[in-house]
């Protein structure tokens, strides 16, 4: 697969907001597709077209805290304007700007400051294509250990619900919505009266997602795994469609 890839190496030395980290990101695309990367806010990633079988090093901001996602089926319209169809940020260009994306889409969620970084995947605001954050080295900040993979790698379209599949315009399957975006009921979104501590539960929809994703945040109050907080990784592997 190596010998496959591409591999582009950005090394950004001069940072653009902030500084630049020890801290690597390897995104490897090993969909079957293109993916563009996109981050709110802002990785100042100029070239977020990611190609199959390519491998981006990226060096992260030190201290940022954010979303990371993969749009797919990008494309110009003839009046250029750029939009995709799950992901888009909604700028009109390749560069997101100050997105929340559109969902759905499965969100990699970073808290990086310095050596210490808290990350997920979060199901919050659906599925788009299948993920994988791998910490490369580092030990857990609470109790110690290896810091551990998370992922949500499986099939989704096998158990997403009728009423939260996202179609294209030409009606093709491409995510699932979560049952808050889509049903906006507080009690799946954990607001008003299910805010408080306890009181919002696993519902019908985020078991779905749990069944296939047990590593994945699957409503807003899922904190099964926890958010592992890792100290000392070189790294960060993150791979759309890990097999
Ligand atoms: C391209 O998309 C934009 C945004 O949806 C729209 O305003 C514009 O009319 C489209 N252009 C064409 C030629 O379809
Ligand atoms: C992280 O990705 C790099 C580049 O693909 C690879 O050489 C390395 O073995 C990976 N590390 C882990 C822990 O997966």
């Amino acid at each position: 697969m190596a010998s496959k890839a591409l591999i582009n190496l950005l090394l950004l030395l001069l940072a653009v907001t902030g500084g630049r980290s020890d801290l690597y990101f390897h995104y490897e695309n090993r969909c079957s597709y293109t993916v563009w990367l996109a981050a709110s806010p802002s990785i100042g990633d100029a070239d977020p077209e990611r190609n199959p079988e390519t491998l981006e090093i990226f060096s992260m901001p030190d201290d940022w805290t954010g979303s990371i996602w993969a749009r797919t089926n990008c494309a110009n319209n003839a009046s250029f304007y750029f939009s995709c169809e799950t992901g888009d940020c909604g700028s009109g260009t390749i560069d997101c700007q100050s997105p929340p994306p559109t969902y759905p889409v499965t969100l990699l969620n970073f808290d990086i400051k310095q050596s210490v970084v808290s990350y997920e995947v979060s199901l919050n605001h659906g599925h788009n294509l299948p993920v994988r954050i791998q910490p490369v080295g580092g030990s857990l900040v609470d109790g110690g250990g290896s810091c551990p993979v998370v992922d949500c790698v499986a099939d989704i379209s096998n158990v997403c619900p009728s009423n939260l599949v996202a179609k294209n315009k030409n009606g093709q399957y491409v995510g699932c919505y979560s049952a808050c975006d889509q049903l906006k009921d507080p009690k799946y979104c954990c607001t008003g009266d299910f805010s408080g501590p306890g009181a919002c539960q696993p519902n019908e929809y985020s078991q779905r997602f749990k069944q296939l994703c047990k590593l994945a945040h699957t409503y807003p109050a899922d904190s099964d795994p926890p958010v592992y907080r890792c100290s000392g990784a070189t790294g960060y592997n993150v791979t759309f469609c890990p097999s």
